[in-house]
C-alpha cells in the first residue's frame, strides 16, 4: 500500500528561530503513523538546523528547489548533490518558479533528472493558469509539463517519483476560488493515464499523485477521498500549527477508513 504523503511547502517564510518554533509545535501535535508520511519543506537556509531538530520517525525533509549541475561556477545556486544527505525530496517546477523565475520545461526536466541521479525523490509540480483553464487548455498544458519533465527517466525511475497537481488559479486563494475535488480528480486521472501511456501500468500504479492549492484542515479530506489522490501539498496552511496537524489528522482518518473498507470487502 502507498503511504499518504503530506508535504508542507513553507515557501519563503520563517527565519531559523521561527522555523524551529514551528517544528517544536508540530512535533507536539503530530503523531507517528505507519501509513502517512509527513514532509516539511523549509527554506534552504533553515534546512540544516531543522534537520538536527526533527524527530525522524515523524518528519522527513524536502528542499523547495535546487540546481541541476552537481558543482561548479554557478553563483548563488545549491546542487542536488549538496542536498542528498539532508533531504529525501525536492520540489521541482513549482508554478512560482515557472512564473517568477522563468523556469522552462527543459530546465525542469534537467532538475528532475539531477534529483533522481542523486537519489532524491522529485516532487514535480504541474498545473495550468486561469487563462489556460478558461481557454480549455488544461489537458494540453499538464500533458506537456509531465511529458517533458519525465522525458529523461526510465519507467522504473518514474515509479518512485511524486507529481503534484497544483492549478495556478487555486493557489493562495483562501476565501476565493475553490478547486472542486471532482474537477481535480479528472486531472489526476488524466496524469495517471499519461503515465500509463508513456511508462506502462506499473509506473502509473506506483507514482504518487498529490494535490496542492489552498488546502486547509477542513478541506483536506475532500481531496484525500479521491481515488487518484495520494496526498496533499499545502502552502499557507503548513505554516499554521493548528491547520497543518489537522491536515495530517485528515490523512490518518482517510487511511484508517480505507483499511476498514478493505477489511469489510475482504
Ligand atoms: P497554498 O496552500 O498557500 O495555496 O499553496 C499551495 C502551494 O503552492 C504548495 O506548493
Amino acid at each position: 500500500m502507498k503511504r499518504t504523503l503530506i508535504v508542507g511547502n513553507w515557501k519563503m517564510n520563517l527565519n531559523t528561530h521561527e522555523a524551529s518554533l514551528l517544528v517544536k509545535r508540530l512535533n507536539d501535535k503530530i503523531q507517528v503513523h505507519r501509513d502517512v508520511e509527513v514532509v516539511l519543506a523549509p527554506s534552504l537556509l533553515t534546512l540544516q538546523p531543522i534537520s538536527l531538530e526533527i524527530d525522524r520517525r515523524k518528519f522527513r525533509l524536502a528542499a523547495q528547489n535546487a540546481y541541476y549541475k552537481d558543482e561548479g561556477a554557478y553563483t548563488g545556486e545549491v546542487s542536488f548533490t549538496m542536498l542528498r544527505d539532508l533531504v529525501n525530496y525536492v520540489i521541482i517546477g513549482h508554478s512560482e518558479r515557472r512564473i517568477y523565475f522563468e523556469e522552462s520545461l527543459e530546465l525542469i526536466r534537467d532538475k528532475v533528472q539531477a534529483a533522481v541521479r542523486n537519489g532524491i525523490t522529485p516532487i514535480l509540480c504541474v498545473g495550468e493558469t486561469q487563462n489556460q483553464r478558461a481557454a480549455g487548455e488544461t489537458s494540453r498544458v499538464v500533458h506537456d509539463q509531465v511529458v517533458t519533465a519525465l522525458s529523461n527517466l526510465t519507467a522504473e525511475e518514474v515509479e518512485g517519483i511524486v507529481i503534484a497537481y497544483e492549478p495556478v488559479w487555486a493557489i493562495s486563494t483562501f476565501g476565493g476560488q475553490v478547486a472542486k475535488p471532482d474537477d481535480m480528480e479528472k486531472v489526476l486521472k488524466l496524469i495517471r493515464h499519461q503515465i500509463t501511456e508513456l511508462y506502462g501500468d506499473k509506473a502509473a500504479a506506483s507514482v504518487r499523485l498529490i494535490y496542492g492549492g489552498s488546502v486547509k484542515g477542513d478541506t483536506a479530506s475532500g481531496y484525500l477521498a479521491l481515488e487518484d489522490c495520494d496526498g496533499l501539498l499545502p502552502g499557507s496552511a503548513s505554516l499554521n500549527y493548528h491547520q497543518f496537524p489537522d491536515i495530517v489528522a485528515a490523512a490518518y482518518r482517510q487511511t484508517r477508513g480505507a483499511g476498514d473498507e478493505e477489511k469489510s470487502n475482504g
